[in-house]
């Protein structure tokens, strides 16, 4: 029998009353939580849940004022007015956990769709070279840039890359993300892409974030492969594809597709292979020029399409009506000073934008996706509604997993944040560089 108990105690001026056992209060599994006096429960799905949001639905996001949230194990169970609590089915329950969330608002976890997280080296000398007037494209064809850390990351081992990136993990989680999709590609070798790909395996068994692979051999061109690309995409295809899925270690296959990198045809050949070992595409695109990264995406039905710092019409017009998500990286463009992807025009066009951190050592040493939502905001001129959407419900989407996350709605996953005292939903891009986050709660559990 268990010995159950009642504890009051406050933590981060946030009052939470537990009951335990007695006997090993660790033990406790919480099975059911409230989450009252919520001033605003932010982008709940009262009706069906959708997928994405695109075009106009970006700019639309449900809002409770006063309202409570229930938790039953990892998922959500109901929601709802404050002053409907007390007459609903729910007021009788035996709550585990009750947190009163007074002058708070509750997000749905941030979801970032695009990072490079694991690593061995940070490359500020580069960044510094970059300020004396060095392009990222002139660094990376003296054997700077993605080589460098290829470099670092083949001497590290996969132990240490793995308390590196567990550590980086931590951090994004206390800034509010809830899921993340990481990639390989400062491998470079099949060796060194297995390692990381297999520190990704380790990160999805030991973390509470959904977690998505995403298998990059083809992110840079080694210096002994220069002038005749062609074989180290042959290696790609014909070594590290077949070893990647023999050991089940990839959700997606990436390609840099851009100027100085691969070509749309050497895309072409890596998307093919991965797609037969049933790797869905998810790409690097038009970073540095309108390389035709949009097109070879789309053809091969891409989750979606990354950076789009170079867009014409064009690639507009070719994302219309398909599956693949465009995302915006500002973190990337911010750090490289590139043009900003046209955002404004690609939502009045009709189409869904997402926005992630890119988070890497070369061009987005930031993991903040609240910094990510201000700059939605600020930069790319989206509304305070589309930034949220594009930084959860449409990034959800295109790591696969908006069925589970990306919004408050009954049934998905309990991944969320309560934010510390603020005045509106507004502050939340308004205040930027600021973590306004005060506890994190993921698959029902505050961490
Ligand atoms: O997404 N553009 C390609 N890959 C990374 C940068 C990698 C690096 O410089 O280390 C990006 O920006
Ligand atoms: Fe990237």
């Amino acid at each position: 029998m268990l010995k159950i108990s009642l504890l009051k105690y406050s933590q981060n001026n946030c009052y939470y009353s537990v009951l335990f056992n007695a006997e090993n209060k660790e033990d406790i599994d919480y099975m059911l939580t409230l989450v009252k006096n919520i001033k605003q429960l932010v982008q709940v799905e009262s009706g069906r849940p959708k997928l994405r949001a695109q075009g106009k639905e970006m700019a639309q996001m449900e809002i409770v004022k006063d309202a409570y949230l229930i938790i039953e194990d990892e998922k959500i169970k109901a929601f709802g007015k404050m002053e409907e609590f007390g007459k609903s089915q729910f007021s009788n329950l035996n709550f585990q956990l009750t947190v009163d969330a007074t002058g708070r608002l509750v997000f749905p976890s941030f979801c970032d769709s695009h990072t490079h997280l694991v690593y061995a080296n940070s490359r500020e000398l580069e960044f510094v070279d970059k300020i004396r007037g060095l392009s990222y494209e002139e660094i990376a064809k003296r054997g700077g840039g993605i080589l460098n850390s290829a470099k670092a990351t083949a001497a590290a081992s996969e132990d240490e890359l793995y308390e590196l990136a567990q550590q980086r993990l931590d951090e994004a989680m206390r800034l509010g993300t809830g899921a993340i999709e990481i990639k390989s590609g400062y491998g470079l070798s099949t060796e060194s892409e297995l390692k990381l790909l297999r520190v990704i395996r380790r990160l999805k068994e030991n973390s509470p974030m959904t977690i998505k692979s995403n298998f990059l051999g083809a992110h840079g061109i080694p210096m002994e492969y220069r002038g005749h690309q062609e074989d180290y995409v042959d290696l790609v295809i014909n070594e590290m594809i077949p070893r990647v899925a023999a050991e089940g270690l990839a959700d997606f296959i990436d390609v840099f597709c851009d100027k100085g990198f691969f070509t749309v045809e050497d895309t072409a050949r890596i998307l093919e292979a991965g797609i037969k070992y049933g790797m869905r595409p998810k790409i690097h695109a038009n970073e540095m020029a309108v390389s035709g990264g949009v097109q070879v995406g789309v053809k091969y039905n891409a989750i979606s399409v990354d950076h789009l710092e170079q867009m014409g019409d064009a690639e507009i017009e070719c994302l219309k009506g398909t599956d693949t998500m465009p995302t915006i990286l500002p973190g990337c463009a911010f750090f490289l000073n590139l043009p900003l992807s046209p955002a404004r025009q690609m939502i009045e066009a009709g189409l869904p934008v997402a926005m992630a951190s890119d988070y890497n050592p070369g061009t987005s040493p930031s993991n903040n996706m609240q910094l990510v939502l201000s700059m939605a905001c600020i930069r790319y001129r989206l509304t305070p509604e589309e930034a949220f959407n594009a930084t959860t419900l449409n990034t959800a989407y295109a790591m696969g997993v908006s069925n589970e996350v990306g919004t408050i709605a009954v049934g998905k996953r309990a991944n969320f944040y309560i934010t510390k005292p603020i005045s509106s939903l507004e502050y939340m891009p308004y205040s930027f560089g600021e973590n306004k986050v005060e506890s994190v709660f993921l698959n029902g559990k505050r961490i």
